[in-house]
């Protein structure tokens, strides 16, 4: 994922130019020998690869990526090389050749991240293997994540988790709510319910907190020294194991077969009959963890935004979420399972809201050995990136992309040009989830709220996924009953 990088661009300090220059040479080395592939039947791809080892970075960095990736697109065409910190990499701008790494050929491309990042997150989880421990290992997750039974059974409890969230949102007046920051507890919360159903609320605080530390960590810069960010959250990371160390002791002693991720993953057997340990038990919680909660808080502010910036789209969404209030007489009924299935313009807004923020850009692999793509080698080793972003905004694919337009879904994007969720062997486990989550938070807040943005409208930050400035700061309040007879005016 995207957050790979912002880490690593710090390497940009001053202080490392000597080291740089010395990679640099080393690395200029490798470039050229790399070259001997125009000799071959096939050539590289085209494109600049910019200044060894800072490569291209500074510049996909101090420009909107979105520029820096379609200039590039324009003069090269869909696939072009470049260098990003320093590794040689082939970026794909084109659905097919999305398809074709992520999809067709993914046994030829292995996922990629920096060591700094895997011993954060543990190297047992999921994104970071190939072969056979990730496919039956994503089985199971997939299907405890996503299995229509399995997400039937979370309908209230998501539910519930949605009201107490807005309802905490009603503070004093003048208050400001930021809401990524309160959205980000909303969706930790749905991750804990999805990994251990009802977890003691004692356990949870420790989780939070010490989750919340290693969270900073992801985008600090990688080190040694005691006290920086990065050490603290090496810290934080071992006292998670330890405390999900306790609650899976405490599973066994009380012998409860629960059927949550948790409860998977102690059943879980490999083809041999070997047991998963506990280190890759906990590496991949907390790697469920990490996919869960950042992702889906920034596509859910930025709903929050494109519809407070479009009232009568808002109007549109409230009158269908409406008729579901009262159905469930003014929400004293809980939402069901089907209900959530009959939201189609709702529905269209989260796909949209997808598309426009693409808030996963692109993501990394690997190329394991010489590849061949259209005419062009990827030689082992390098780095192949699916520009997920552009394709999401190219207008071949989605005409007019600036302009945000739920309605542009009423017929499906053609096939491989909408990967919001990633595609192939890697895509996202927990997309149906996410939707959920999603659909039940809109539902409660159109129908018992209203908001209005404060400040600066149209700046993004990037923390790491691009989210609205300073986490879209709003105000909150509970809806008044005239508006119910707006909609359902007494006869
Ligand atoms: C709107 C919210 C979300 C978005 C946009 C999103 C997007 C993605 C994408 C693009 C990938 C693939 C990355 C790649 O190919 O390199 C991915 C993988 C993953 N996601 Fe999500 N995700 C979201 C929510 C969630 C939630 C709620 C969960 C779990 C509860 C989750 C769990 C995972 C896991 C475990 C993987 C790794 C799968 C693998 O490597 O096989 N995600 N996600
Ligand atoms: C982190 O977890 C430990 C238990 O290992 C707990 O005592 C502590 O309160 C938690 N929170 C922080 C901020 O350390």
């Amino acid at each position: 994922m995207e957050i790979y990088i912002v880490v690593t661009c710090n390497f940009a300090y001053t202080t490392t130019i000597l080291f740089l220059i010395f990679l640099s040479i080393l690395i200029y080395y490798l470039v050229i020998k790399s070259q001997n592939y125009t000799k071959s039947k096939y050539k590289l791809p085209p494109g600049s690869m910019g200044w060894p080892f800072i490569g291209q970075t500074l510049q996909l960095y101090s420009h909107d990526p979105n520029t820096f990736f379609s200039t590039k697109q324009k003069r090269y065409g869909e696939i072009f090389k470049t260098h990003i910190l320093g590794c040689p990499c082939v970026m794909l701008g084109s659905p097919e050749a999305a398809k074709f790494v992520l999809v067709t050929h993914s046994h030829l491309f292995k996922p990629t991240y920096p060591k700094s990042k895997e011993k954060l997150i543990g190297p047992s989880a999921l994104f970071f293997h190939h072969g056979e421990y990730h496919s039956s290992l994503r089985k199971l997750v997939q299907s405890s994540l996503a299995s229509p039974y399995n997400l039937q059974k979370r309908v209230a409890d998501v539910e519930a988790l949605a009201i107490s969230t807005l309802h905490s949102w009603l503070t004093a007046q003048d208050q400001l709510v930021n809401t990524f920051h309160h959205l980000k507890k909303y969706s930790f919360d749905v991750g804990i319910l999805s990994i251990f159903g009802h977890l003691d609320s004692n356990y949870k605080d420790q989780l939070k907190e010490n989750y919340s530390i290693v969270n900073k960590g992801y985008n600090s810069f990688p080190n040694n020294v005691p006290g920086t960010t990065y050490q603290k959250a090496l810290m934080a990371r071992k006292r998670l194991k330890q405390i999900l160390s306790e609650i899976m002791l405490e599973r066994e002693e009380k012998k409860i077969a629960d059927k949550d991720l948790l409860g998977h993953l102690l059943n879980f057997k490999d083809g041999k009959g070997k047991a998963l340990t506990r280190d890759q038990i906990s590496d991949n919680i907390i790697g469920v963890l990490f996919a869960a909660q950042d992702t889906t808080a920034s596509v859910l502010t930025w709903i929050l935004k494109y519809l407070h910036d479009d009232q009568k789209l808002l109007q549109a969404v409230k009158a269908e979420q409406m008729v579901i209030y009262q159905e469930n007489d003014e929400g004293k009924k809980p939402l069901t399972w089907k209900q959530t299935r009959s939201m189609p313009l709702t529905h269209k807004v989260i796909l949209e809201s997808l598309r426009m923020a693409s808030i996963i850009s692109f993501t990394f692999r690997e190329a394991v050995t010489d590849v061949e793509y259209n005419g062009y080698i990827i030689p082992k080793g390098w780095k192949v990136m699916p520009l997920f972003r552009n394709i999401h905004h190219n207008p071949q694919f989605f005409p007019d992309p600036q302009n945000f337009d739920p309605s542009r879904f009423e017929v499906p994007p053609k096939s491989n040009t909408f990967m919001p969720f990633g595609n192939g062997v890697h895509s996202c486990p927990g997309n149906e989830l996410a939707k959920l989550e999603m659909l039940v938070f809109i539902h409660h807040l159109v129908t018992q709220y209203r908001w209005e943005v404060v400040g600066s409208q149209s700046g993004i930050q990037y923390g790491p996924f691009p989210v609205p400035q300073n986490g879209l700061p709003a105000r909150f309040w509970k809806e008044s009953n005239n508006f119910i007879q707006d909609f359902f005016p007494p006869n």
